[in-house]
């Protein structure tokens, strides 16, 4: 009872405090929060929550329902990152990256020598090896206290019984159908024959019901043997596809030790290669600590400059060095990861003038920005940080027929070709050479923080190469700036990755005067409508309070609370 009343009293606090700020008001809950781009997916990871779940087991049934929810990246025929933090216990960061089919060779997107953009992101060569059911399971197998069919049973319900079609979901459907209406099964599952779904429509996905069935019934082996693999491979087979049934049953998902780093006091958790994410997040996290950005002011423009400064450098290392570690010997990560090599490169920033990306390198190939990220924090405060993604939205478009799930294109995130490297957009460095068996390099970029020993933040977005920019304005907005998890959501971001040598900048988010200033500093200015979705946690150590942050960039997604 007592606790009951002082739960009230501290509730009726908040409420307060909610009315004084009410534009940024984050979500906020006491025992249990999941933030996700789907509501009804969030609200499953609560269902489980409340039934004793871990944080992991929220994760994993939310990561099912999104795979029915939310087409365009939700997946099991995808892969992804998950990072843990358990309030007792050392961190963990689960690798479920597709792998590139045995098949698979660096000069695979080559066509009569010259490089093929169609076979490298829109071919039945594009689709990796999927790692999403063999993650998810790993992590259960670690953390889970559910049953697994447990976890997997409200996807089924939903892709059985039907969900709502909603009006973000049926615009983005019908735009997708372009490319997707030369393949039967994608036709079949995403449209009422032929028709497009109206706004309201009930969306059932029954063959997909079946196959989560077989992942509920038989774990791992009810996707990557059996029937789900026969029809994978059959599909395959029919249109010149790599994948075989050995490359499916060889799949294995990777334990890895996450990337630390620390960021004024507090403990930066992030994730390693195959994602240059936590990596190129620290590096910029070690240059901006020289900095009295608080001082300096959110959306200010020497703010800005020194963000872009930052990103410039860390988005160079990480073309120069990263890929697949298990393929790279000596990526230079302790110098990356380092204060002193930070403070080096903040030597070369001059605060009145932009430095200039040298073209002796390379542009970067564009990167999709369809993926998607969700933010678990359990009673306990044990939480997770999970991105996944089939690459573009939708990945290739191709449903596998009679198991109606998509397939990813991330074979698309390998590097173009052998020494294709060139100022139009290829890059041929080996580090990330497609191989048999090889990760593709990825951005995705699942971070927790802590502080004193608590958890502290959950971050992470989708949004391509964007990713690890956004990321890091979140962290900084609440670190710096004080920002609560909403306001630091929806804050103004900026882009810059190296190459292009050009700020990207969210539309009407900064003044037209310090727009005027970076340009008087000799930066680069390009438009650009929103960056990234980022769905974020804080919690509130001192209220003894979680605090939700949820991406209105995309619709449909969606803070629950226990
Ligand atoms: N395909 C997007 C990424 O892995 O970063």
């Amino acid at each position: 009872m007592r606790h009951l009343i002082s739960k009230l009293v501290i509730l009726s606090l908040l409420l307060m405090g909610t009315q004084l700020q009410a534009a940024n008001a984050p979500t906020r809950a006491f025992d249990g929060m999941v933030v996700s781009a789907n509501d009804i997916s969030s609200e499953i990871g609560i269902e489980i929550l409340r039934e004793g779940g871990s944080a992991v087991d929220a994760a994993i049934a939310t990561a099912f329902a999104l795979a029915v929810t939310h087409p365009t990246a939700g997946n099991i025929g995808g892969g992804g990152f998950l990072v843990y933090r358990p309030v007792k216990g050392e961190p963990i960061a689960y690798d479920f990256r597709e792998i590139a089919p045995a098949a698979s060779y660096p000069e695979m997107w080559l066509v009569d020598g010259q490089y093929n953009f169609q076979k490298h992101h829109m071919s039945y060569w594009s689709v990796g090896v999927p790692g999403t059911v063999a993650g998810l399971y790993m992590a259960w197998e670690d953390e889970g206290k559910l049953p697994w069919k447990r976890l997997v049973q409200p996807a089924i319900r939903l892709a059985k019984e039907g969900i709502v079609m909603t009006h973000g979901l049926s615009r983005s459907l019908n735009r997708a159908m372009q490319r997707m209406k030369v393949y039967p099964a994608s036709v079949k599952k995403f449209t009422k024959d032929g028709e497009p779904y109206e706004p309201g429509d009930i969306w059932k996905q029954p063959d997909l019901a079946k196959t989560l069935q077989r992942i509920a019934d038989k774990g791992p082996d009810g996707f990557y043997k059996g029937k789900t693999a026969e029809l994978i491979v059959k599909e395959m087979e029919a249109n010149d596809g790599l994948i075989t049934l050995e490359d499916l049953a060889g799949y294995e998902a990777k334990r890895r030790e996450p990337i630390r780093g620390t960021y004024r006091g507090y403990g930066v958790i992030s994730m390693p290669p195959p994602s240059s994410g936590g990596t190129t997040l620290v590096e910029m996290l070690n240059i901006l600590e020289g900095f009295d950005l608080a001082a300096m002011g959110p959306g200010a423009a020497d703010t800005l400059h020194v963000m872009t400064e930052a990103m410039r450098r860390a988005y160079a290392d990480r073309a120069k060095f990263l890929g697949d570690p298990d393929y790279n010997e000596g990526i230079p990560l302790d110098r990356l990861l380092s204060k002193d090599y930070a403070t080096e490169l903040r030597s070369s920033i001059d605060m009145k003038k932009a430095s200039v990306s040298t073209p002796e390198q390379f542009k970067l190939l564009k990167e999709s920005p369809e993926t998607t990220h969700f933010s678990v924090v359990d009673k306990e405060r044990n939480a997770v940080s999970l991105t996944y993604t089939l690459e573009w939205g939708y990945g290739s478009g191709i449903v596998v027929p009679g198991a109606g799930f998509l397939l990813n294109n991330e074979m698309g995130d390998f590097n173009a070709g052998p020494g294709l490297t060139n100022d139009q957009g290829l890059i041929g460095t080996p580090a990330n050479l497609a191989q048999p068996g090889k990760r593709m390099l990825s951005s995705m970029t699942p971070t927790i923080l802590e502080k004193d020993g608590e958890l502290f933040m959950v971050t992470g977005t989708p949004g391509g190469r964007t990713i690890i920019n956004t990321v890091l304005q979140t962290i900084l907005n609440v670190v710096d700036h004080g920002m609560n998890a909403q306001a630091a959501v929806d804050a103004g971001r900026i882009h810059h990755q190296w190459m292009p040598d050009q700020i990207n900048y969210e539309k009407q988010m900064f003044s037209p005067d310090t727009l005027k200033e970076l340009e008087a500093r000799g930066h680069a200015l390009n438009e650009r409508t929103n960056q990234g979705s980022a769905e974020v946690i804080v919690n509130n150590v001192r209220e003894k309070v979680l605090e939700g942050g949820v991406d209105r960039r995309v619709p449909d997604g969606g803070a629950a609370t226990w």
